[in-house]
């Protein structure tokens, strides 16, 4: 495992040393997981019905995102047989951080807390595959077989080629544009789409314009959706079929996946 990512803890918040923000919005990280990630990529009414779905998330950071979609997913009897989650990470942080957020989650969560109770014990789940953690690919089996999860350890560009292209829903959540613009690079997002189809959707919390050029570009359909406060916006997008997997546009700014 590479050395862990220290995570300073300010007034129960988790806050990044190395870009200077904190990892998630101060109206909560579940009320965004809900909002911003699953509600803007019309989770989980997509996954149903279907045999197998596939997240895409950039940015594993503390494992809310995928936290609150495992618990998502498992409440819901119409759910798919098969949830594969596959996120990349370059600073991963110990596992008792992934534990010590999950429980602070929880307990900021107020009156909604009730829906993510069983958090603290995924998140035991999670924290007890961690430590093999490695650089590189690692697939993890959860929830009876049923959660494939697939932690891609490194940088954003290299370690989204070396994952195997196919995504339903993608979940942009680096840290702002401003302090953290690899994650956002036209190289970065052409990465991203190199993994969607027709119709695979994409939710971030930030509408910075070079983003949402940056997504219309590659032929997404981007649209400001109302953010969670004190955001007043967040982007919903669809990748529309003339700019599926292959296409100009994506295949001159990225390498092919697996290059
Ligand atoms: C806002 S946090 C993600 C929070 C996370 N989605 C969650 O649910 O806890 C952004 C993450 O992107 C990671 N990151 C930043 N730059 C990166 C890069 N160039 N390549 C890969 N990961 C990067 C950071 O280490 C951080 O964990």
């Amino acid at each position: 495992m590479p050395a862990a990512e220290p995570v300073d803890w300010r007034d129960g918040l988790p806050h990044s040393p190395r870009f200077g923000e904190g990892y998630r919005s101060r109206s909560g990280a579940l009320a965004q997981a809900a909002t911003v990630f699953l509600g803007g990529c019309g989770l989980p009414q997509a996954w149903q019905g279907r045999t197998a779905y596939a997240v895409l998330e950039t940015g594993f950071g503390l494992g809310i995102n995928f936290l609150a979609t495992w618990a998502r997913w498992e409440a819901d009897p119409q759910r798919c047989s098969l949830l594969r989650y596959r996120a990349l990470e370059a600073y991963p942080v110990a596992a008792d951080e992934l534990l010590r957020s999950a429980r602070q989650a929880l307990a900021e969560a107020g009156e909604a807390a009730h829906a993510w109770s069983r958090l603290p014990e995924l998140a035991q789940a999670l924290a007890q595959h961690w430590a093999t953690l490695r650089a590189g690919l690692q697939t993890w089996m959860l929830a009876d077989g049923q959660l494939e999860l697939t932690l891609a350890v490194g940088e954003v560009v290299p370690m989204l080629g070396e994952l195997e292209p196919s995504a339903d829903a993608v979940y942009l959540d680096g840290f702002s544009p401003s302090v953290n613009p690899q994650m956002w690079s036209p190289q970065a997002l052409a990465a991203v789409a190199r993994h969607g189809r027709a119709g695979t959707r994409l939710a971030t919390y930030t509408t910075q314009r070079g983003v949402r050029d940056g997504l219309e570009a590659l032929g997404f359909d981007v649209r400001r959706c109302p953010g969670l406060p004190p955001k007043k916006h967040r982007l919903e997008a669809a990748l529309q079929p003339h700019a599926a997997w292959g296409s100009p546009a994506i295949a001159q700014a990225a390498p092919e996946p697996g290059a």
